[in-house]
């Protein structure tokens, strides 16, 4: 099995119609465009409807996927949804994709490991694919972030959206596919990232809501000053794993959480900003969503060429982070 890769073969996106502007935020809370832009590099985001929730959104992502690979949804063997933010608690959202998918052979399951899901994602089926066990893997990654947050809290609600990308892994011979990837993750920073009601330690009720525990609490400078590192380390290390060095990277495409974050890291491994891929400013922060939603765009507007090294990297809650390291 040594000569096997995951190859991406296809990719796919798809984002509710509805754009909440940084102008429309300023009419609901104490900010203005000026702030979000210059603190984020946000100006818009998409904004799920309320009858609308993610397992729509991923099953859409994922046929584009494996519409582009040219595969029919019972050559999937298996399909793993990162995100934090499930249609509703049990099941899995990925079984509800898989029936909409009509992907009768597929096992699925759904990853939690926050922003950087998606990294998870692919390192997880990339494992499947080497080992021999499965041939056509469907990874989608996706939120719908706006109906965990606190409309009322500034420092969060102006940063996050709603959306999904997925790609089409398939096990393939030769140079081409996944080379490298590096995951870790902290616990002891746990509370910078959370959503602390709702589970089994503090379970849903009338008193758990009045205390707002039901929405997502960021210490957002605390985790800007771990994510610039941490990200610059995980990229060294699959770029090292690969035997390749930073000037072999065509692309890196990070997690969109913010465009100081994004510099850092790429001003330390000294990639310029062309060879940076960005949509924050239309998307936001869509978490799990931000790395295969913006891969989508740069395959469909045919900025990848074949044999590109591209880095994707990402951090969030947990904390977690990591990167993989792509061949085109
Ligand atoms: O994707 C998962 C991982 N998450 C991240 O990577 C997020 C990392 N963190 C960040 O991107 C940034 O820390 C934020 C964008 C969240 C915040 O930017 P910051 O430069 O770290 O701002 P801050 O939290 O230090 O707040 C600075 C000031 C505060 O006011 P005072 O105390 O200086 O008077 C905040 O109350 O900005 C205030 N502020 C706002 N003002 C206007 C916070 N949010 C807003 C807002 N509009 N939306």
């Amino acid at each position: 099995m040594a000569n096997i890769r995951s190859r991406i073969r296809g990719t796919g996106r798809s984002l509710p119609e509805k754009v909440l502007t940084n102008f429309d935020i300023e009419k609901m809370v104490d900010t203005t465009d000026e702030w979000i832009t210059t603190r984020t590099g946000i100006r818009e985001r998409r904004i799920a409807r309320e009858d609308e929730s993610l397992s729509k959104f991923a099953a859409e992502a994922g046929r584009q996927a494996m519409l582009m690979a040219g595969l029919a949804p019972e050559d999937l063997d298996l399909i793993i949804l990162a995100t934090v933010t499930m249609d509703q608690p049990i099941p899995a959202t990925s079984c509800f994709v898989q029936e909409m998918l009509g992907a009768k052979k597929a096992a699925s399951f759904d990853i939690q490991a926050g922003c950087s899901g998606f990294i998870y994602a692919i390192g997880i089926a990339d494992q499947f694919i080497k080992t021999g066990a499965y041939r056509h893997i469907l990874v989608i990654g996706g939120e719908i972030l706006s109906k965990f947050l606190d409309w009322n809290d500034r420092a969060t609600c102006v940063l996050f959206g709603d959306g999904c990308g997925a790609v089409l892994m398939a096990a393939e011979e030769g140079p081409r596919g996944l080379l490298s990837t590096s995951l870790h993750s902290d616990g002891s920073m746990a509370d910078f990232i959370t959503l602390p009601g709702g589970g089994s330690k503090i379970p849903v009720s009338h008193a758990m809501i009045d205390a707002n525990l039901h929405t997502i609490k960021m210490k957002g400078n605390e985790t800007f000053k771990i994510a610039v590192r941490s990200i610059e380390s995980a990229c060294r290390e699959a770029i090292d794993k690969a035997g390749l060095t930073p000037g072999d990277v065509r692309w890196f495409v990070p997690h969109q959480a913010n465009t100081r974050i994004i510099s850092a890291v790429a001003d330390r491994l000294g990639w310029p900003p062309e060879e940076i891929y960005l949509n924050i400013d239309r998307i936001g922060n869509t978490s799990a969503g931000s790395i295969p939603i913006a891969l989508d765009e740069m395959v469909r507007a045919g900025k990848v060429a074949e044999n590109d090294i591209l880095l994707f990297a990402a951090f969030g809650a947990g904390l977690t982070w990591g990167s993989a390291l792509v061949r085109w």
